[in-house]
């Protein structure tokens, strides 16, 4: 379950104070897949950035997994990230150090696993989504949407109890969004993995269980 309360949350632009979050809710259950659409600048990747606690509101609070977030400390929120959440951020942030096999394989090797295992599930995700053939290679040999694809199997391979998606499929052509978007949705609802995914592409959210517009620093549920 995730709940957002009251969530302010402000930038300092120059020495101009932005607000980007107003007062913003948001309930979600668990199993759940929601998606936030919004104009450019409208907050979805700071909302989501919030809910990844890697960001903290300027005021209001925010509830995960029973988890208050504004009690723990940074090294017990860096545990409860590695535990319970996966990313795909909007600019992949793959490791150019490691092959596309072994940036999958490391959120398996961080939690302990052996490297056979790791590098062994990693091909299994990579071929599901359609890249195994570029496992050894570095990701800047590869196109903006296969490194996306390799970012999705990142994120999914430790199996996190919530997945946050800021534009999954922003550079893959027609095609490779479905696979991926199917790919997405099928593996959270057979793991019950509550998903979040902003978005610009409106046929992909009404696909969700429920959709919101991100205007005005809150979301206002798209359907109604
Ligand atoms: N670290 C920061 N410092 C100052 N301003 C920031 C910071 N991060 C985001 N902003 C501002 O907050 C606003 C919302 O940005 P955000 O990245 O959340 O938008 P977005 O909805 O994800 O946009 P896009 O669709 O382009 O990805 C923007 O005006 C941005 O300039
Ligand atoms: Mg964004």
């Amino acid at each position: 379950m995730i709940n957002l309360r009251d969530i302010d949350k402000q930038y300092l632009q120059g020495k101009t104070p932005v607000k980007v979050l107003n007062k913003l809710c948001l309930h979600v259950k668990d199993n759940e897949n929601v998606g936030i659409i919004g104009p450019s600048g409208s907050g979805k990747s700071t909302l989501l950035n919030l809910i990844g606690l890697l960001e903290n509101p300027s005021s209001g609070n925010i509830t995960i997994c029973n988890v208050e977030s504004n009690k723990l400390k940074d090294e017990e929120k860096v545990v409860f990230r590695k535990e319970n959440l996966g990313f795909i951020f909007q600019n992949n942030q793959l490791l150019e150090d490691f092959n596309i096999q072994e940036n999958v394989a490391l959120p398996l090797l961080i939690n302990g696993n052996s490297f056979r295992k790791s590098i062994s599930k990693a091909k299994d995700y990579l071929d599901l989504l359609g890249v195994a053939n570029r496992s050894k290679f570095k990701p800047g040999l590869l196109s903006g949407g296969e490194q996306q694809r390799v970012a999705i199997a990142r994120a999914l391979i430790k199996n996190p109890k919530i997945l946050l998606a800021d534009e999954p499929t922003g550079s893959l052509d027609n095609e490779n969004t479905k696979i991926v978007f199917n790919f997405i949705s099928k593996l959270s609802k057979e793991n019950k993995i509550i998903t979040i995914l902003a978005t610009h592409n409106l046929n992909l959210v009404k696909l969700l269980d429920k959709c919101f517009l991100m205007e005005g620093g809150k979301l206002i549920d798209f359907r109604k």
